[in-house]
């Protein structure tokens, strides 16, 4: 989809689009049009019984008469005092929907409306900039292994052109946004993919396209990290066909000797459960839990994209957990590379497993001065939040506070689950020196989250559980089915704001 901002609109062909506050009338270009189809497009908003001017509201009119245009759509915005940038891409996403509804090709978004509201001038060229990423955000598709598909059930919109006050200066803005679309693209693209395509060594070899872009890409086989003593990692890989593999990358945006900031990522390229093999339904879903490592990708994407004054190394555990003659057994003791030994209790708490020696190689080779995994990591925490928060543990309030605040203002919602040391208690092992898993229904997501900070040093730490919005089964405004890419943004907004 091609993006123009240009001061003024001549539009003679496809949809043009025009906002309506729920508070405001017409603006200027709306004004005009409805003069000169002889007062339609009051009299349609009037008409339309259930058109209250909420955001995601529309009145579509259609060939209006003595307009030069195909269709032309009032857009509710919803309350003035109310709309940010979030609304704007809520709104675009809206749009885009619509508009592909009809299978509309191009397009003209009409922003006039803002102008009279109490919007800053500045502020309109950014909101309009919001828009277009907002459809964007929306215009996504992995429609790859789909033979045949006919172009009527495959509506594209070529070109969206939007109105604004200062083209340069919303394009400005745009461009800066189109950096964070490459990562999601490449995120969702990679969560998408089923496990025949993507298992440890296909993914790692997606990862190193990443060089193009100036990102150190370093791959770890299964002799090197048995040399460095990964066995907890190395014992989920152990029923699988496919080697595991450890990826390092690294973005050098700042000084070689500053110390980085450090993402980690769960890539269980498929998760059959093992030997404690999970039920049956929805098992296919379990393509999905590498989620973590995609969207540490798809954030070393977007940074080198848009060359970030960061240093931020992006580390990822791929492996296979499959049961096999030769997979490991619910009842196994085996030694991470910090030394602490581990009783297995259920192969299919792997995510820790694989994480607890990352988490570990990570602080030893780098030295963080903070470190934030992502994982796809426990049911629970769907049970705890749904599909609307991912929970976000802790050893350190400021973090905490830096991370909300990102979250806030890209809206990719996070909720601070607590951490305490009644629930550490909890995983101590009869025979080791911690177990991987407790009795079911019993803080799953907490417990989780303290097996990890087992293998946390003294470092800033901060673990998200994304298991239960990585993938959505429901349209949401800027997100159609499927992978949705979160964490891309947050920690984008998230480096930006504190670390560069
Ligand atoms: N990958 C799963 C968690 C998951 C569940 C991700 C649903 C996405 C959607 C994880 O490896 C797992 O199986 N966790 C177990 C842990 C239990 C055995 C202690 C779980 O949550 O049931
Ligand atoms: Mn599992
Ligand atoms: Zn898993």
């Amino acid at each position: 989809m091609k993006v123009n901002f240009v001061k003024s609109s001549s539009a003679t062909a496809g949809t043009v689009v025009v906002g309506i506050f729920e508070e405001g009338n017409l603006g200027s270009y709306a004004q005009k049009f409805d003069q000169q189809s002889q007062g339609i497009v009051a009299k349609t908003i009037q008409y339309h019984n259930r058109f209250k001017k909420n955001l995601g509201e529309f009145v579509c009119i259609t060939s209006p008469n003595h307009l030069p245009f195909d269709r032309l759509i009032v857009a509710g915005l919803g309350k003035k005092s109310a709309f940010t940038e979030r609304s704007a891409e809520n709104v675009g996403g809206h749009i885009f929907s619509q508009l592909i509804s009809v299978n509309e090709k191009e397009s003209t978004c009409i922003l006039d409306e803002f102008e009279s509201s109490d919007k800053k001038p500045a502020n309109i060229n950014e909101l309009a900039a919001h828009i277009a990423y907002g459809m964007q955000l929306k215009n996504y598709r992995f429609s790859k292994y789909k033979t045949g598909i006919k172009p009527q059930d495959n509506p594209i919109l070529e070109q969206v052109t939007i109105v604004v006050p200062d083209p340069v200066a919303a394009k400005k803005f745009y461009e800066a946004l189109e950096k964070t679309l490459e990562g999601i693209y490449l995120t969702r693209n990679l969560v998408s993919e089923p496990g025949n395509v993507i298992y440890p060594k296909s993914l790692a070899e997606a990862a190193q396209s990443l060089t193009q872009l100036g990102v150190k890409v370093e791959v770890l086989g299964v002799a090197e990290m048995k040399k460095l003593g990964m066995n907890s990692l190395l014992g989920v890989g152990q029923g699988s066909a496919h080697e595991s593999q450890l990826l390092v990358m690294e973005w050098a945006g700042a000084d070689k000797a500053a110390q980085p900031v450090a993402i980690v990522g769960k890539g269980v390229t498929f998760d059959s459960g093992g030997i404690s093999i999970k039920a049956a339904a929805n098992m296919e879903e379990m393509k999905t839990d590498m989620a973590g490592a995609a969207t540490v990708i798809g954030l070393m994407r977007t940074l080198a994209a848009r060359k970030s004054k960061a240093r931020v190394v992006g580390l990822a555990g791929l492996v296979e957990n499959m049961p096999s003659g030769t997979a490991q057994r619910p009842g196994d003791v085996v030694t991470s590379m910090s030394g602490q030994t581990i009783e297995v209790i259920n192969t299919d708490a792997e995510g820790r497993l694989v994480l607890a020696d990352v988490l570990w190689y990570c602080q030893q080779r780098f030295k963080p001065k903070v470190m934030i995994d992502l994982a796809t990591l426990t049911g629970a925490i769907v049970v705890a939040l749904g599909h609307h928060y991912a929970g976000l543990f802790s050893n350190n309030q400021t973090l905490v506070d830096q991370l909300i605040d990102a979250s806030k203002k890209v809206s990719e919602p996070i909720w601070h689950m607590p951490l305490h040391d009644h629930y550490d208690r909890m995983i101590n092992s009869d025979i080791a020196d911690v177990k991987n898993s407790v009795n079911r229904g019993s803080a799953g997501s907490i417990t989780a989250a303290h097996f990890l900070q087992r293998f946390v040093k003294d470092t800033v730490w901060a673990h998200l559980d994304i298991a239960g919005v990585a993938w959505t089964e429901s349209e949401c405004p800027t997100t159609p089915k499927g992978a949705t890419g979160f964490g891309v943004r947050l920690l984008n907004r998230f480096i930006a704001d504190q670390h560069e």
